[in-house]
């Protein structure tokens, strides 16, 4: 692993990510494909531990001229997809980009790293890698007491983001098996941390309370996920390029699985604990009910076994550790607090999502 290109890697987990493989290995270049979505941003990218071992490009996976061209320009040898439109409810709202993204994009790669790496006799000698990031929610929901899911539980995703990413991990494992490339595919659960941009659960809840405004749970707020903090995940990619058996796929999760409503109590609470003058303590009075997400998936456990077992890596971050960590950098990046929040799309989305939903 030499000229590794990491798609996405100006959004929340990709950001992360670069800093992480850079601060673990002096060795590598990293080549930033990025299309700067509303969820991408070069504020992301400031202060990178190695800048001049980071080329950002700016530009699109579903440009096949372009990612052919990165591809060969800067002889990659490794790619960690992480591009992707991500937001479940963005995907109910408007599907249309999660399927030329998710889909069309992940194969544009597939097809320029098949080219460049098996048909190019000069290569034959490079080892290569094409990693793909993809999530549990390709799985479906969980029954209450139903094991957590393993690796061969069945495809069953039920939003049109999760059903996206069901396609671009089929399409990996077909490029697996039909051509021979060299994959290997991480189905993660919820990740949590600095940089994620605040549409999310845990950074919204964050930044309403902290200004005080309603905290929205959907339905009863009883859904569970499994929640991890994202330099654990980013951890985890890592070990599964290195030591990973190419072909295979592994899950990678938190270990813990509160409900909503737990999750965002516990988070109300360390923001008691760092802002005892606060008007707004007991910040948890900002909970609000609102109408819940269409198909909403009830429960998500993912059963780490695998990675555990054959690659050596568990999470190092406790769901308490995890969350002061993330409470704390949220409130030491005002500035990158400031700039989201004066998005006029970030405010749009906001109106769009709420407006209609209600609380009660
Ligand atoms: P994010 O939404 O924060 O960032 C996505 C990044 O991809 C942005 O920088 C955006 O500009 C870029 N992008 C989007 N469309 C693009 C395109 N057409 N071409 C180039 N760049 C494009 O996402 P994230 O939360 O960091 O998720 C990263 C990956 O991890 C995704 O593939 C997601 O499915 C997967 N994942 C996320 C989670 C999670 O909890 N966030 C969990 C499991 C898996
Ligand atoms: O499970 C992995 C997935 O986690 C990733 O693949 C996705 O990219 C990522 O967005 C995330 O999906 P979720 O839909 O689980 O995340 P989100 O933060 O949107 O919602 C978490 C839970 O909180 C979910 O049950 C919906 C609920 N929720 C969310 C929002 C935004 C609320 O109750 N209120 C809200 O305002």
């Amino acid at each position: 692993m030499k000229n590794v290109l990491v798609t996405g890697g100006a959004g929340f987990i990709g950001c992360n990510f670069i800093r992480h493989l850079l601060e673990a290995r002096q060795d590598v270049r990293v080549i930033n494909l990025d299309a700067l979505t509303y969820a991408g941003s070069p504020a992301n990218l400031e202060d990178l531990p190695a800048p001049d071992r980071h080329i950002f490009i700016h530009g699109d996976i579903r440009d096949e001229e372009l990612v052919d061209h990165v591809i060969m320009e800067h002889r990659i040898d490794t790619i960690i997809h992480f591009a992707a439109e991500t937001h479940v409810d963005r995907s109910i709202a408007g599907p249309a980009p999660f399927i030329t993204t998710n889909i069309f994009g992940t194969y544009n790669l597939l097809e320029a790293a098949r080219k460049r790496w098996l048909g190019n006799p000069g290569m034959q000698a490079v080892k290569t890698r094409f990693h793909h990031v993809s999530t549990d929610e390709v799985y479906g929901s969980l029954a209450p007491d139903a094991p957590a899911f393993t690796e061969s539980h069945p495809y069953t995703p039920n939003s049109p983001y999760a059903a996206s990413k069901a396609s671009s991990d089929f399409l990996v494992r077909a490029y697996a098996r039909t051509y021979g490339l060299s994959i290997t595919i991480t189905n993660c659960s919820n990740n949590y941390g600095p940089y994620q941009f605040p549409e999310k659960l845990i950074p919204l809840a964050l930044l309403n309370a902290l200004r005080g405004e309603p905290i929205p749970i959907y339905g009863d707020g009883g859904q569970i996920r499994d929640w991890l903090y994202v330099r654990d995940h980013c951890a985890a990619i890592l070990a599964v390029l290195e030591r990973g058996e190419p072909g295979e796929t592994y899950n990678v999760g938190g270990n813990n699985q509160p409900t909503n409503l737990q999750l965002v109590r516990k988070l109300c609470r360390i923001l008691d604990d760092r802002l005892p003058n606060s008007p707004n303590v007991p910040h948890e009075n900002l909970i609000t009910f609102v109408v819940d997400r269409p198909g909403h998936d009830r429960r998500y456990a993912m059963d780490i076994r695998r990675i555990r077992e054959q690659i050596g890596w568990e999470p190092q971050e406790t769901l308490d550790s995890g969350l002061a960590k993330t409470v704390d950098w949220y409130l030491a990046h005002q500035d990158w607090i400031a700039t989201i929040l004066e998005r006029p799309s970030y405010q749009e989305w906001l109106e769009r999502n709420y407006r209609e939903r209600g609380g009660s």
